[in-house]
């Protein structure tokens, strides 16, 4: 297969986990007979740098004309004062290319139950999706403005909006083991009573899908007191975002959980859900599961089934050879880590 892959490796240990991905994919089309091509943009911090803009038009032109995106991650304090931050390119990529749906998925190694910060009963056979929704609500709303005395965001949906976002968790949840968990926060918000009535208005074209509401502090609770409950949880922008860092800590570390961002039509982003781990930054300390498990969800995507399987069973086969990032309590370096994985990767095929 040709694939045209558009990279982002972006600021703090982005390069060094992109660099990661990128060896990879390499060994991946070797090792299948694939035409992957790469090509490496500016983006974020790097960007505003260079450009004055964090997401420069020939970078937006070349995700476009890409048949994915694969984004490491952005930001660090260099950027924090200044006009534009590196997060809003972030924002304006995902808005450019329609990305309303990103999908979170939350899976505990069993290799790993004992790194979890909870109790290795409480986090075994973990296996939830969280679907966030990604181009409405609160960090895209308008009106807002700050100015000395008052500061204003706005939260805000749409029915054609919610209606997408559900209706992807509903198939998501067929697809898996039935269950749909919407969280909300329906007794205060507005926007969260609608969101409600719509997934209740849509639970009857699933019967075979069960539905529980949830509001969000509960989930939080919840996440942690039994977190074998969920298996697809939907829920609007921000509440996503918070739940689903939560959640990575179920799994051990924020360096293992990968996601994907899709349209439906168009290029898909794939990205982890870190940030650019500004501490850790040049230090080839970086964990790379999670923008290899990000590669893997993209192959998926493409129906490369085979090829996506060997690298989520590459990188348990590093895991059970000894070798973990410092995140997991380990000592391997990012590039050990990785020469592990094309190691076990060329030994597969
Ligand atoms: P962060 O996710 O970058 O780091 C939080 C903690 O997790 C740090 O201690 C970091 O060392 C650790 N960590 C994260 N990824 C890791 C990995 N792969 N391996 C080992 N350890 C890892 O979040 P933080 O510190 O709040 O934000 C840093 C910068 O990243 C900020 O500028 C923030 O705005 C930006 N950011 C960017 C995102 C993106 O590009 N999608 C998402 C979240 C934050
Ligand atoms: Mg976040």
């Amino acid at each position: 297969m040709k694939l045209k892959i558009a990279c982002l490796p972006g600021d703090g240990i982005g390069p060094e986990i992109m660099s990661s991905a990128v060896q990879v994919l390499e060994q991946i089309a070797k090792s299948y007979q694939h035409d992957f091509t790469f090509s490496t943009n500016l983006f974020g911090g790097h960007a505003i740098d260079e450009t004055g803009t964090s997401l420069p038009k020939e970078t937006l032109d070349n995700c476009l004309n890409s048949d994915a995106v694969l984004l490491a991650a952005v930001g660090g304090p260099k950027w924090d004062q200044g006009v534009e931050r590196p997060e809003s390119g972030l924002l304006r990529l995902r808005k450019s290319l329609n990305l309303y749906a990103n999908i979170r998925p939350v899976d505990v190694y069993d290799e790993l139950v004992n790194h979890s910060p909870l109790k290795s009963e409480q986090v075994r056979n973990v296996s939830f999706v969280v679907v966030r929704e990604l181009t409405g609500g609160i960090y895209f709303s308008e009106p807002r403005f700050h100015n000395e005395n008052e500061a204003t965001d706005t939260l805000s949906y749409t029915r054609e909006e919610i209606e997408r976002i559900v209706t992807y968790g509903f198939e998501l949840a067929k697809t898996r083991k039935g269950k749909l968990t919407s969280v909300d926060k329906a007794n205060v918000l507005e926007s969260s009573k609608l969101w409600r009535k719509i997934v209740n208005e849509l639970s009857s074209n699933y019967p075979e899908v069960e539905v529980e509401h949830i509001l969000v502090d509960a989930a939080a609770m919840e996440l942690i007191r039994n977190p074998r409950r969920f298996d697809v949880i939907v829920t609007e922008n921000l509440f996503g975002d918070i739940l689903s860092d939560e959640a990575s800590m179920i799994t051990g570390s924020l360096g293992m959980l990968p996601s994907a961002s899709k349209s439906g039509k168009g290029p898909s982003l794939y990205e982890p859900i870190h940030g650019s781990a500004p501490d850790i930054a040049g230090q080839n300390k970086a964990n790379p599961i999670a923008i290899l498990r990000s590669v893997a969800m993209m192959l998926r995507d493409f129906n490369l089934v085979d090829e996506a399987n060997s690298i989520e069973n590459a990188i348990v086969n590093s895991i059970n050879n000894g070798y973990l990032t410092g995140d997991l309590g380990g000592n391997s370096s990012t590039i050990e880590f990785t020469e592990q994985v094309v190691k076990e990767l060329q030994f597969q095929t």
